[in-house]
């Protein structure tokens, strides 16, 4: 017996389909979503995350603004250039790619974005908001991770979710979410005692730990959503792939279903970060 293999592609077509059509809605008031991307220095990954979340933001019908900037962009520059884009109508979502480098300090480039314009959800505001349960935007990775689980399993209440990571942009708002769900939430970590009997006790396993293929198929409770946020460039012999944090194939046998890398997350993310970019401008114009 294998597992269901969940397609995000097809998950995160339909949900630009959708954005792409209250988008045209609101050109019949005039108004355009606006998205801006600010990405400082030369990192390969970076450039091509950036690329593709342009590209799809213009094909969604939005407005696309990049700002690349130098790797030695000084702190204060950064800062101005956030508060000009805080002050732009046009504008109605920020988005600065991470990582900085490392003179900039990346909680006050953060927190210098309009909260409102957040959607990344990264601000200390919109971390508070969520973990009280209230009106939030919200990581576009953990979003696009609910709505799979939700579009594979309807209610998730009282399930056991087994979150492993415990990052600020996946592993913490994935369990605040979950919690919001009435899943009942373990996070785990690198340093957690016998990972492999905590995630065997999930029936909702999220990996977002960054180490390819770390969760072995022996690892997953039988029949259980597994959700893999892992992206990991690795070589074999003479050429390189993605995988992710779970070994697919063997967890694929035991899962109830699973997300592949790439084709699973991945997608969602981007099509996340158009639907809080629609979600700022809807709120921006009552
Ligand atoms: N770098 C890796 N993931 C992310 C993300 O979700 N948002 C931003 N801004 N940078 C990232």
């Amino acid at each position: 017996m294998s597992g269901h293999i969940i397609d995000g592609r097809a998950q995160a077509g339909l949900l630009r389909a959708r954005i792409a059509a209250q988008v045209v809605d609101l050109a019949t008031r005039g108004i355009v979503p606006g998205l801006a991307v600010v990405l400082v220095g030369d990192d390969p990954a970076s450039h091509v995350y950036v690329r593709n979340k342009g590209v799809q933001t213009q094909e969604a019908g939005m407005a696309s603004f990049e700002h690349r900037l130098s790797a030695a962009t000084a702190q204060p520059d950064l800062l101005a250039l956030i508060g000009r884009l805080n002050a732009d109508p046009a504008i109605h979502g920020i988005l600065v790619q991470l990582p900085l480098p490392p003179h900039l300090d990346a909680g006050a480039v953060l927190g210098a974005i309009d909260p409102a314009k957040d959607v990344d959800g990264f601000h200390v505001l919109n971390v508070g908001l969520l973990g009280t349960g209230q009106p939030a935007m919200v990581p576009c990775t953990p979003l696009g991770c609910l709505m799979l689980l939700q579009d594979r399993l309807g209610d998730l209440s009282g399930l056991h979710a087994v979150v492993v990571g415990r990052s600020n942009i996946v592993g913490k708002p994935m369990a605040q979410l979950l919690l919001a769900q009435n899943c009942t939430v373990t996070i785990a970590h690198s340093r957690s005692r016998d990972l492999p009997a905590l995630c065997r006790q999930a029936d909702i396993l999220v990996a977002a730990v960054g180490r390819p293929r770390m969760i072995q198929g022996d690892w997953i409770k039988p029949g259980a959503t597994v959700i893999d946020v892992g992206i990991n460039r690795i070589t074999e012999g003479d050429r390189t792939r993605l995988v992710g944090d779970v070994d697919f194939d063997a967890a694929a046998r035991v899962a109830g279903a699973i997300t592949p890398v790439p084709g699973g997350v991945g997608p969602m993310t981007i099509a996340c970060l158009l639907a809080n970019t629609l979600t700022a401008c809807c709120r921006a114009h009552g």
